[in-house]
């Protein structure tokens, strides 16, 4: 059995810089009232042209030339997303041929927030079983094209951003170093809770105008609801992954937990007891980027040499479904 470990981080954000204040000139909100709520300062929206399957090729590009390696060195090749470029195929498969490969497999995974860090557990198995010996595992989001940005719509409208982020994982002998345990978790009873309804295969007809009139094409989220489960999940399942290998609290050197919400982050960072600087934050710069949001953070972490060698890092990750889900990863 071989572990999983990281070799190179990479990320993306598209140029578009999205201001509270530019969205005040689209909806009835405030600076303030965002900030309060949600800690969010500004978000980048895809420019014309930029899709969830090419941010992600640029990502993973990065994350390449850190691990010193090209395309044709990759494995397979695992994409989360909720937003891909089409309903299907998969963006995995687009974002293939922008790296100029063909033929290794491509898999998308489809666990919104949680997409990333379910990406990792699979990446991981493939790799223990000998199956495969260097992944590229990809969470890109193009939320800005599929929101309501109008007053009707600011509840969510706020909140979400578009980026990407990639890491490259390889098999390493080392049974101390790399993903040390993944914890993964749904309850499909809340799936009405933070969803986008249409368009999907349970409307008959698939699409209609009356969707679009009515809004359903456009994610709802019952936000007080989703909060109170957030800040229970993710504490559970950080504790969850810690118990599993024997460590504490203080042993963890970073926790990354996905960008919700800063109000979130804060409970989560108060419930186990963290101080704030071992709990990352960048929500202020990019919103909530969904399947993106952690490893864009993995990716500034190892850039400003928060994560270094030796590190211990705990990703936890909570969102639609609900699902929610952690990996511990000894750096
Ligand atoms: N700007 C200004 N006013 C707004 C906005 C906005 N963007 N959105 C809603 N409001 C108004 C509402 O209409 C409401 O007005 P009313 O009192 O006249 O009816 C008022 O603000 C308060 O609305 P609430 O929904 O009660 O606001 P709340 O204090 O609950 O905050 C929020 C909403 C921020 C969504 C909160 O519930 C929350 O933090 N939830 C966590 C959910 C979350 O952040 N999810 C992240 C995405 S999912 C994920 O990644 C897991």
């Amino acid at each position: 059995m071989y572990n999983s470990k990281v070799i190179g981080v990479g990320k993306y954000l598209p140029e578009q810089v999205v201001t509270n204040f530019d969205l005040m000139k689209m909806m009835e909100t405030s600076d303030e009232w965002i900030k309060e709520r949600t800690g969010i300062v500004e978000r980048r929206f895809a420019g014309e042209g930029e899709t969830t399957s090419l941010m992600g090729a640029e990502a993973s590009k990065e994350a390449l030339k850190m691990a010193g390696l090209q395309p044709e060195d990759v494995d397979f090749i695992i994409f989360a997303t909720l937003s891909p470029d089409y309903y299907f195929p998969g963006s995995g498969c687009p974002m293939q041929t922008h790296l100029g490969l063909t033929g290794i497999g491509a898999l998308d995974i489809r666990n919104q927030c949680s997409g990333f860090v379910y990406g990792m557990a699979t990446a991981d198995q493939f790799i223990k079983t000998g199956m495969y010996q260097t992944i590229l595992l990809v969470g890109a989001e193009v939320h800005s094209r599929g929101l309501n940005l109008s007053t009707e719509g600011r509840d969510v409208a706020v909140i979400f951003g578009d980026g990407a982020g990639a890491v490259v994982l390889t098999a390493t002998e080392d049974e101390n170093k790399g993903v040390l345990t993944s914890h993964l978790h749904a309850d499909g009873r809340h799936v009405e809770k933070l969803w986008l309804e249409n368009p999907g295969s349970a409307s008959n007809p698939y699409v209609s105008k009356e969707m679009i009139d009515n809004g359903s094409v456009y994610p709802y989220m019952n936000g007080r609801y989703v909060f109170k489960h957030a800040v229970t999940k993710f504490p559970e399942v950080i504790h969850e992954a810690l118990q599993k290998t024997g460590y504490s609290t203080d042993d963890v050197d970073m926790v990354i937990p996905h960008q919700a919400n800063e109000r979130i982050t804060e409970a989560v960072q108060q419930r186990l007891g963290l101080p704030r600087e071992k709990v990352f934050r960048n929500i202020h710069k990019y919103g909530n980027t969904t399947a993106a949001s952690i490893p864009i953070a993995l990716s500034e972490c190892v850039e400003d040499g928060r994560i270094k060698q030796d590190s211990l890092v705990c990703l936890a990750s909570f969102g639609s479904g609900f699902t929610w889900a952690s990996s511990l990863i000894r750096w």
